[in-house]
């Protein structure tokens, strides 16, 4: 499907058929007011209503904000595939509104096929957003933009989705590679023997009793006269059984997606990359898979990690702050950033605390959380802060090592991960950094906002407008 933005009279406009968004007050106005009626259409926020007759798709909306538009959007787009139309435009006023309307077809109409036999087709080829103002420079900025950060979501949603089987942490690393060669990005990759000689002993322990050797990858963005330097960290583990500390059954399926932190700090950076970003970024991701074998890391086990802390492994399912333990302090070693941010599928907790819609922010500096709090409004994501406190902390003392990987009180779990993370933190760079827990927002099994099934790209569109906000 080709989406494109025209600067154009609509009526001059080629289509099938008109996207038409009304609220109910824009309902009791409208000419075609008795067809939609007696069609049962109330203007209701997610309604849609064809009249074919007349080439018009009512969209309903609470109000003319991004939010309700980017929602009912997705639910146009979805209705729209299944018809016969093969082009459909919409009016658009306001500039500010051309991201949400991109969002929602491109995120909306997203599917994931890549096993079924037998592919779904649309005839649907094109959607024109008509842009009806003179400023139409500006606008096509907007809307370039907007389209290379829902690919780039879609990109990340892709490679979530993939499975166990066919993206390991090899390939994963693979992956990696094409990426960096088709947008001109720097890649290192560390494999088991890499890792050994820079001391990843925690991470090494996590992808022990795997058949895949674990992968540490760098890939860097770096543009000439970059403004700022941002860290970013992915946790990548492509599966998680549990260990030792098994999941049961039910809970291990969907267990793909601990990969999605990793994933999307690549569709970040792909995304920055593409939209040419003044800012130069680096992403860390630790790719490996927790498994169960005469090999696997135990509880009781206690792992030097990277900086020299020595760690008591009481349940080997918290495996994903023992990959980032390693990761982050190789970051903080190789690049000196004025940003640093993880995203981790790290806490069934985190669902717990906010709900798996949202993001948990987790950090020290109060004025950065407020920026990517803003950021994500703006990106039409959900996130929350999460408070640190110096009690939870006392929950992760060791008797034997100078930190446990979980909590001894089974509540404020989301937190005392972070926590845990921040023990490896060096000190100049508390404040400049963010600890984002996915674990629910990244991936869905029944359809909300812009996401149907499967991974959702959280992170991607909040991180690149918090990125586009330092350029
Ligand atoms: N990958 C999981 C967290 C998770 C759970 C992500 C559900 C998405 C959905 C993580 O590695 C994990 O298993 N965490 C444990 C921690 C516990 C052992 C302290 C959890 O959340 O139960
Ligand atoms: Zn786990
Ligand atoms: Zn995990």
């Amino acid at each position: 499907m080709n989406i494109q933005l025209l600067n154009q009279n609509i009526a001059d406009a080629k289509k099938d058929i008109t996207l038409v968004y009304m609220s109910e007050k824009d309902l009791k106005k409208s000419k075609n007011k008795k067809a939609l009626k007696l069609a049962g259409f109330k203007a209701t926020q997610d309604s849609v209503c064809f009249l074919h007759n007349k080439n018009i798709l009512a969209c309903g909306i609470e109000s003319f904000t991004a939010d309700d538009i980017r929602c009912v959007s997705s639910v146009a787009i979805r209705a729209l595939k299944n018809t016969k139309y093969t082009s459909a435009n919409v009016s658009i006023d306001d500039k500010a509104l051309i991201p949400a309307l991109v969002e929602g077809f491109v995120l909306g109409g997203y599917t994931y096929e890549n096993y079924k036999s037998k592919k779904s087709t649309t005839t649907l080829k094109d959607i024109s957003l008509i842009y009806t103002k003179d400023d139409y420079k500006s606008a096509i900025k907007i809307f370039s933009d907007a389209v290379i950060i829902a690919d780039s979501t879609c990109f990340t949603r892709d490679i979530v989705n993939t499975t166990p089987e066919d993206l390991n942490p090899e390939t994963f690393a693979k992956l990696a590679k094409k990426l960096a060669k088709e947008n001109n990005l720097g890649c290192t990759v560390l494999d088991e023997k890499g890792l050994k000689k820079e001391n990843c002993t925690s991470m090494l322990a996590v992808g022990r009793a795997s058949r895949h050797e674990s992968q540490l990858i760098h890939l860097s963005y770096k543009p000439k006269n970059a403004k700022k330097v941002v860290n970013l960290i992915g946790k990548g583990l492509t599966y998680d059984s549990g260990g030792l500390s098994l999941k049961p059954g039910t809970s291990m399926v969907t267990m793909k997606m601990d990969k999605a932190g990793a994933c999307a700090v690549l569709g970040i950076i792909k995304a920055a990359s593409e939209m040419k970003l003044d800012v130069e970024i680096h992403a860390f991701v630790g790719a490996v898979e927790n498994m169960i074998g005469g090999d696997a890391y135990k509880p009781d086990d206690v792992l030097v990690s990277r900086n020299g802390k020595t760690i008591e492994v009481r349940n080997t399912d918290a495996e994903g702050r023992l990959v980032l333990a390693d990761v982050l302090d190789y970051a903080q070693d190789k690049v000196k950033a004025d940003y640093m941010f993880d995203f981790a599928t790290l806490t069934g907790a985190c669902m717990v605390a906010v709900g798996q819609y949202t993001t948990g922010v987790m950090g020290h500096s109060s004025a950065l959380k407020h920026s990517l709090g803003k950021a994500a409004v703006n990106a039409g994501e959900l996130t929350a802060s999460l408070p640190f406190n110096k009690h939870l902390k006392k929950q992760l003392k060791s008797e034997i090592a100078d930190i446990c990987n979980i909590s001894n009180k089974p509540y404020g779990g989301a937190i005392t991960a972070g926590l845990f993370l921040d023990a490896f933190i060096k000190e100049e760079n508390k404040e400049k950094w963010l600890h984002f827990d996915i674990a629910g927002s990244a991936y869905t099994e029944s359809p909300w906002d812009v996401n149907g099934y499967g991974g959702t790209g959280a992170g991607v569109r909040f991180m690149s407008e918090f990125l586009k906000s330092l350029s």
